[in-house]
Parts: structure tokens; sequence; C-alpha cells
């Protein structure tokens, strides 16, 4: 923490590093407010103190001052915080509109929130769970809405948060809400959900990655097998992390939001419905495709679809790495 704050200039004691064009005025108001109320506890407590010893009461029957009003001091305590706090209001409201309202020009990225994880979709129509991509210097409008993984399920309240960029705004049920930034700094920066949302609200995470405007159009392409690089099974423990199945599934034994994949390979599992399947390859790609279509007794309903989010390859890579969690 403290390494990474002094590795970043713009970093200070309270707020992150500044990476989006509404850091500057949003640590600008912030600081105001900050020092205002050091200046305004530290004379007020100072005079509160002073006047307590230098007033103080003698004796039981000493009586008070007969001063009943002062206007000149009524009139300067009144009108000096009303400008002071209508000047607050006037920063605050300013910075508040800007961020409503994204420049028609703006890149738009879908922002989906599920338990317990984000999704994002590009304009070329490819999406991605947990690292989005933007590029640096551009306009980009989220467009943001908390869905349900099923018809069973209910969606929650999320709030996408990005702290070095000064951003942050729920994510709702049928209801869209818009946000918008441009990323000032290359860099990678934290993803947080900001509101409370269930069990796995800690695992709601995520990294913004700003890349130069060249590399963006590379880094948003369809992922794939390097066969070069990485077996199968390789290429599906990279598809796991990287579709945000580490939010509900383990691979050490425990359950979580889901059942352990350790060992499901050939297990006959027990079904909510009473019956009891092999967990086979076509069983595996159902549960992928089709989560409700098979419900594990003793797990809710919750896992969302992967039609339409991961290729074939990405599943095959998948069941492959399942396969190999003996
Ligand atoms: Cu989603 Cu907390």
């Amino acid at each position: 923490m403290l390494t990474h704050l002094l590795a970043d200039s713009s970093a200070t004691f309270w707020l992150p590093e500044q990476a989006s064009n509404f850091a500057p005025e949003h640590d600008w108001a912030f600081y105001f407010i900050y020092w205002l109320s050091v200046v305004a506890f530290v004379v007020g407590g100072a005079v509160s103190i002073g006047f307590a010893i230098r007033f103080r009461r003698k004796s039981p029957d000493q009586r008070t001052s007969p001063i009943r009003d002062h206007l000149p001091l009524e009139l300067t305590w009144t009108i000096i915080p009303t400008i002071i706090f209508v000047f607050l209001f006037v920063i605050g409201f300013r910075t508040f509109i800007k961020q409503t309202t994204p420049p028609a020009n703006a890149m738009e990225i879908r922002v989906a929130g599920y338990k317990w994880f984000w999704e994002f979709r590009y304009p070329n129509g490819e999406s991605a769970t947990r690292d989005l991509y933007v590029p640096v210097d551009t306009p980009v409008r989220l467009l943001m809405s908390s869905e349900a993984s099923s018809k069973d399920d209910n969606a929650v309240i999320h709030s996408f948060f990005v702290p070095a960029f000064r951003i942050k705004r729920d994510v709702l049920p049928y209801h869209y809400t818009v946000m918008w930034f441009e990323a000032t700094k290359v860099g990678s920066y934290h993803i947080f959900c900001a509101e409370y949302c269930g069990t796995g609200h800690s695992k709601m995470i995520g990294t913004i990655h700003v890349v130069p405007q060249d590399e963006f159009e590379e880094k948003i392409k369809p992922a794939g097998w390097d066969q070069d690089k990485e077996t199968l099974a390789e290429f599906g423990k990279r598809t796991f992390g990287e579709a945000g199945c580490t939010a509900c599934h383990t691979t050490d034994g425990k359950p979580l939001v889901g059942p352990t994949l350790k060992g499901l390979y050939e297990k006959s599992v027990d079904l909510e419905s009473g019956q009891t399947v092999t967990a086979d390859e076509n069983y595996l790609r159902e549960s992928i495709m089709d989560p409700q279509a098979k419900i594990v007794k003793g797990f809710p309903p919750s896992m969302p679809t992967y039609a339409g989010r991961l290729n074939d390859e990405q599943i095959d890579g998948l069941i492959d790495y399942i396969k190999s969690l003996d």
C-alpha cells in the first residue's frame, strides 16, 4: 500500500492515484471540504476551549452577560457560511451534471452485474468478465444493469466503483444506469462492487486496463487457445479464471456458491430432482450452457448460462481442465 503510494505522485494519503478526467476536480472538491473541516474544527475547538477558560463562572450567583443580540456578528456568521455552502453545492452539482451526461461520441461498453461477477460487452460484440480494457484518452460510456442468472433467480443491486477514476454508480435490476469517464493514464486499476449484494460480494472485483489506443482492438479480440504455448487443459484453466468461474467454484474440494469441481469428472451427482447423473462430458457441457437443466442437490439455481459467452474451444478447454482435477 505504502510503496504503491510512493510510486505514484498523484496518490495522496486519502485518495488513490488520478487516472481519469474527473479525478482532478473531484480531488480539488474533496480537499477543499477536508481543509475547511480541519480549519473549522481547529478554530471552533480553540475558541470553545478559550472561552470556557476566559469566561468561567467564578461563583454560583454570578450573572451571565447582559448582551441579548449583536446584529453585525449574527450577519457575519450567517452570510459567510451561506456563501461557502452555496459554493460547495455549485462545485458538487457541476461535477455531478458532467458525470451524468456522456459526450455524444463516447464508445459504449455494456456492464452487467451478476451474482457475483461483472461482465463487459464491447462494441465489437466480444465480452469478458473481471478484466475490462479501455483505450486511453477516449470517452467511454458505461450502460449498466444488474441481471438475473435465470428466471428462477433474483437480480440484486450492485455498485460499479473505480476509485482511481473517482466514479461510482449503482447497478440496478430492471433499469439501466449510465456513467462515463475518459481514462487519462495507461495502467491497471481496481474495480469494486460498492454495494453489499450477498454471499459473493467480496469476490465481485475486477481490473480495468487502460491501454494505448492502437492496442485496444488487439486486446478485445476473441480469446483463443494458443496451441504452441499451452495444453487444452491449461487453456481451460485460463478460461476458468477469465470467465469468472472462480467466483462460485473451487478446485480444492471446498464448496462455494456452487459445488467444487475437484474430482467431479465421472462422479455420480445427486440432483435436486431426486435423480442421479454421471458427470461425463455431456453433463459438464450442459451445466455450462444450460445450468438450470440439472441442479445439484443442496445448491441454489443461481448459475448464469454461458451459451453465447464462451465459444466451443473455450468449453472444450474447461471440460479438459475439469477432467484434470482429480
Ligand atoms: Cu455486487 Cu456487491
